[in-house]
């Protein structure tokens, strides 16, 4: 070999170089949107920090995920995805917004073969939206795979349209239980070599509408097919569903229960003159550990702090219409205990997670019992104890009955003196009398 064609070489090798890819410089190439700088309930940040790339997914698959904007799995995510490419059968109750979608086509479409020509899973949803919203999730993320064909088919929707779509390839089906049982038994729709069925909202899907064409489409499936069914309720339509058709199935529940179990609830009556008198008076005499008062718009939030503040109180405030950075600063800070009280909104979907709250005061009662139990009511994960006071004024009185109705609790009148070991953790109630307060003056 002469000293030029070694050279060339050389240069050939080096030419090549920028068409192997190392390491992560795939990521540099990705078009990312923007960042999501909204306030995360715990129900999607509370994760045990996996990331996507720990699934041994396809690159390409990767690509969609990461150019959806998803940064890292969200529990139901974690939860769902490593079992789901297992193979195994999933009963999962989950929310929307806590990225259910994503938990189950990410498998899917990791599991999708683009060399078979035919439909290898289904996903059934109650309504043409969803249908509709999953599709349009799956088209992106699967954009880089080449090839996945998604087709959502439902009712109200051209069936001939259907048919012929059919006669193309489809990989994965997106329906609504009506319209893909009528192409199942048109002949157009065949089924029987799908691996994977997902049901999304399972307990609208088996509710008594659905249930036999869920039942009736599930018989066309091949054997082994693999189910994951999620549902935000588990009534009994589920329960004997999932018993006759689940094989065995990994039971994820990522939804705690909102409680008012040990939270002593208490009302004042009060006139709206009265009510910062009345706090004062709760001030000085509870045993607050951290408290969080609600009011009812961003200026009372805002007058009510200013107030508490003059009392000799320390107080921080957040509402609807702070940015949501500074927010999030504030609200991190009473975390940590760096203030006693907090001033706000209405703005925790998921009930008070802060241990260390003792008291809620509803400065303004709300309006429904929805609120009332994000306000008042825990996961029930820490067990822990509480006190909550409504002050009420005479237009909250049929709220409050219509409250205590529904969520059927009790929310009693205050008593003159309130026993500690009701809501102070450190309270050993072995003499509770020693622990009783005067609360008199009402
Ligand atoms: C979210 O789930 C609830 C309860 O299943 C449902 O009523 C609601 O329509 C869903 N929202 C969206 C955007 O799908
Ligand atoms: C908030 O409460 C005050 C006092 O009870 C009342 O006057 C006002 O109308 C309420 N505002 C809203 C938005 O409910
Ligand atoms: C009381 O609050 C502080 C923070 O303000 C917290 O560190 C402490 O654990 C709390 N005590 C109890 C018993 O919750």
């Amino acid at each position: 070999m002469t000293f030029s064609v070694a050279f060339n070489w050389i240069i050939a090798l080096f030419s090549l170089v920028p068409f192997i890819r190392f390491g992560d410089d795939w990521k540099k190439s990705l078009q990312l949107p923007p960042k999501d700088t909204r306030v995360r309930t715990s129900d999607v940040t509370s994760t045990k920090g996996n990331e996507f790339e720990d699934y041994c997914l396809k690159r390409e698959l990767l690509m969609g995920i990461f150019e959806m904007g998803w940064e890292k799995p969200s529990p139901i995510q974690e939860e769902s995805i490593p079992i789901a490419l297992s193979g195994r059968d999933i009963l999962a109750r989950a929310k929307n917004g806590t990225g259910k979608s994503g938990a189950y086509l990410i498998p899917m479409l990791e599991r999708i073969d683009l060399k078979k020509d035919y439909i290898q899973a289904i996903v059934m949803v109650p309504t043409r939206e969803l249908a509709l919203q999953v599709s349009q999730i799956s088209i992106q993320i699967s954009k880089h795979l080449g090839g996945v064909k998604v087709m959502a088919t439902t009712g109200g929707t051209n069936l001939r349209d259907d048919i012929m779509r059919l006669d193309e390839t489809v990989h994965v089906v997106i329906a609504t239980p009506g319209r893909i049982l009528d192409l199942i038994k048109k002949g157009v729709a065949k089924v029987d070599r799908v691996q994977m069925m997902v049901m999304d909202e399972a307990d609208k899907l088996l509710s008594q509408d659905f249930v036999v064409l869920i039942e009736d489409i599930i018989s066309f499936l091949g054997k082994g097919r693999q189910i994951l069914l999620y549902s935000a309720t588990f009534p009994i339509s589920v329960q004997k569903f999932m018993a006759k058709h689940l094989h065995k199935p990994y039971e994820i529940n990522l939804m705690e229960e909102l409680t008012l179990k040990g939270i002593t609830q208490y009302y004042a009556y009060v006139t709206e003159r009265q009510k910062v008198h009345c706090l004062n008076t709760l001030f000085s005499r509870l045993q607050i550990n951290q408290s969080i008062i609600f009011c009812n718009s961003t200026q009372r939030v805002e007058l009510l702090a200013k107030k508490i503040t003059q009392l000799g109180y320390s107080c921080f405030y957040i509402h609807a219409k702070m940015m949501q950075e500074y927010r999030n600063r504030v609200f991190h800070d009473f975390r940590n205990g760096l203030c006693r009280n907090l001033v706000c909104t209405d703005l925790f979907t998921r009930g008070i997670d802060i241990q260390a709250v003792n008291v809620v005061i509803n400065f303004d009662f709300p309006k429904n019992a929805e609120t009332y139990l994000h306000r008042i009511g825990r996961s029930g994960r820490f067990g822990h104890l509480g006190l909550a006071i409504n002050l009420i004024t005479s237009e909250d009185r049929f709220n409050l009955k219509s409250i205590e109705d529904q969520l059927v609790t009790d929310i009693k009148p205050i008593p003159g003196s309130i026993d500690k070991s009701l809501y102070v953790a450190e309270f050993h109630a072995t003499n509770p009398n020693c622990g009783a307060l005067e609360l008199l003056n009402w």
